[in-house]
């Protein structure tokens, strides 16, 4: 089974960008924390990063054809993305939204997720964490859905 963990803009300078808010670990250490976890897991990872929209879409597309699933960080384009949000209902995979903050808590127009009606769920203020979780929760539904299906 391979899952694929979306990265959204600005989270390659995870370490660095605004360390209070999004901590210090960099986007390669979660990455890595992410490959234990699918190991474990026994699923294939494909992480891609990446600070362009169109870019994500096409991301999301190709997992239609050979995904299971996606984690995916949106970062800002959680709150302006209609694109994104179309790109995974249109794929229909069943996905999973990580925030490292807790974007309820913070500025008004980060309230907002158009991606969040189109995924399972949202896991938002745990950190890195969140990611691992994520992973998991996703994993257990894709099973669970084959188990039924
Ligand atoms: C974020 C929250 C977004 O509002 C922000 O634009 C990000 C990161 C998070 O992981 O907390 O870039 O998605």
């Amino acid at each position: 089974m391979k899952v694929l963990v979306l990265h959204g803009p600005n989270l390659n300078l995870l370490g660095r960008r605004e360390p209070e808010v999004y901590g210090r670990k960099t986007l390669i250490e979660i990455n890595r924390e992410l490959t234990e976890v699918a190991e474990e897991l026994g699923v294939e990872l494909r992480i891609v990063q990446s600070n362009h929209e169109g870019e994500l879409v096409d991301e999301v597309q190709k997992a239609g054809e050979d995904c299971a699933g996606i984690l995916i960080n949106p970062a800002a384009y959680t709150h302006t993305s209609v694109a994104l949000r179309d790109a995974l209902a249109a794929v229909g995979l069943p996905a999973v939204e990580v925030h490292l903050s807790n974007i309820h808590a913070r500025e008004e127009f980060r309230r907002k997720s158009l991606t969040a009606p189109v995924v399972l769920g949202q896991i938002s203020g745990f950190g890195p964490d969140g990611y691992l979780w994520g992973l998991r929760a996703l994993v257990k539904k894709i099973r669970e859905a084959g188990a039924n299906g």
